[in-house]
């Protein structure tokens, strides 16, 4: 364990990282390594020796030796890159990391998996978070390993599937009638009168460091010379902000093998953009946004308590936000799912509207090597991304002029 302190990203106060820590000031904690140590017990040879999942960064991960880990097996994730999608979008170097195939179908599992170890290390009992969809799923298969309650509280709208997966994996859920940052009133709740440990996005340290693991396979899989662009759905942000911290860490123990770090792109709906919003106003901290509406539900997030850690990684990498047109998501959710055989999510479709928006205003240019995470299985998405297959009437005769005009 290489863990020295967790530190307020607000104003760097330190606190003790062996006992349980949520937040300073309401404001999120970082988990701080004695990176030089870590560079003289390990080389990055020696973790690529082992299997390849996200425990085998463990000298950068904040469990504990005596800790119990809680995992469902979460493998490195695969790297795609489609010639048929790169055409469409007339870019050479586009990739795609897709996350779809973590245990319960999404990158949550890699937050959940480190919250949940650390919490039942802490001999926490009880958790409850707000979801927007996909955390709620991984957060009840992962308390349910680790012998924890789990009670979730989801919009009303969150898709059918991620209702299915939370119940079905043995938590306790509710749907409210409002958006996250209702439900996450009602989790500040459950903590005073149910006792239970709030595992909320950024209130509590550890989901950063789980996510995290995907900036560190993304350098091992870049052979240590990290793509020039990384697109990214942004809601609370605990993805990127990992990311970007995943990146500082790789350069100070000196394991990156160019200096050139990657632009980060916050994508957003314009449906939804507090961040774009903040970001194109030169401000730190964000307004809550009004009337949030985006069928990419992960990045339905009016107000994130990170808001300023996600900015300061855009400005420090050179990076920008990008608010992409609602409207359009459906078309760039089928156009993506057709053009690379991966099954899309309606976020990361965002992601592609917005490669397109930033290759036009030229601001990626021609030869920058593009990365964009498909951060969830687009099958959860059925019952919100609209389809409508033609019907065919055995009663009556078939018309096949019909059906090869279709082809
Ligand atoms: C599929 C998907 N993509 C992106 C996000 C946003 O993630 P983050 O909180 O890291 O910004 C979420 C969060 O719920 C999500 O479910």
């Amino acid at each position: 364990m290489f863990v020295t302190e967790l530190e307020s990203a607000l104003d760097g106060r330190k606190f003790p990282a062996d006992e349980l820590q949520t937040t300073h000031k309401d404001r999120p904690l970082w988990v701080r390594y004695d990176l030089e140590k870590i560079a003289s017990a390990v080389t990055k040879d020696d973790l690529l020796n082992r299997p390849a999942d996200i425990w085998r960064w463990r000298e950068l991960l904040p469990v504990p030796k005596n800790a119990r880990i809680i995992t469902l097996n979460e493998r490195t994730t695969r790297l795609i890159k489609t010639e048929s999608l790169q055409k469409q979008i007339g870019h050479k170097n586009i990739w795609i990391k897709d996350e779809s195939t973590l245990p319960t179908g999404s990158f949550k599992s890699r937050g959940m998996s480190m919250a949940i170890t650390m919490a039942a290390h802490f001999g926490v009992k009880r958790i409850a978070l707000p979801t927007a969809g996909n955390a709620g799923g991984a957060a009840a298969a992962y308390a349910q390993q680790a012998d924890i309650k789990c009670l979730v509280f989801m919009p009303e709208d969150t898709p059918a599937a991620n209702q299915y997966e939370t119940i079905s994996y043995g938590a306790s859920a509710f749907l409210v009638n409002g958006l996250i940052d209702d439900c996450s009133k009602i989790v500040g709740l459950a903590k005073e009168k149910l006792n239970c440990f709030d595992l909320s996005t950024l209130k509590e340290p550890y989901r950063i460091e789980g996510k995290k693991t995907m900036g560190l396979e993304l350098a091992q899989q870049f052979d240590w010379k990290l793509p020039d662009v990384i697109l990214y759905p942004t809601g609370g942000g605990t993805g990127l902000i990992g990311m970007w911290k995943a990146f500082k860490e790789l350069r100070e123990l000196g394991w990156l093998k160019s200096d050139i770090m990657p632009r980060m792109v916050a994508v957003q709906s314009d449906g939804c953009c507090p961040i774009v919003n903040a970001f194109k106003n030169g401000e730190r901290f964000a307004k809550p946004f009004q009337n949030a509406k985006t069928i990419a539900w992960g990045i339905r997030v009016p107000a994130a308590i990170g808001d300023f850690m996600i900015l300061d990684a855009l400005k420090e990498s050179n990076g920008t936000a990008v608010a992409v047109d609602e409207e359009m998501i459906d078309d760039w959710t089928v156009m993506t799912s057709e053009k690379t055989g991966l099954s899309i999510c309606p976020e990361t479709a965002a992601c592609v509207g917005a490669l397109e928006n930033l290759k036009n205003q030229n601001w990626i240019h021609a030869d920058d090597r593009v990365l964009i995470f498909n951060t969830a299985s687009g099958q959860k998405y059925k019952d919100t991304v609209k389809v409508e297959l033609p019907k065919i009437n055995i009663n009556k005769e078939i018309n096949w002029e019909i059906i090869e005009a279709s082809l």
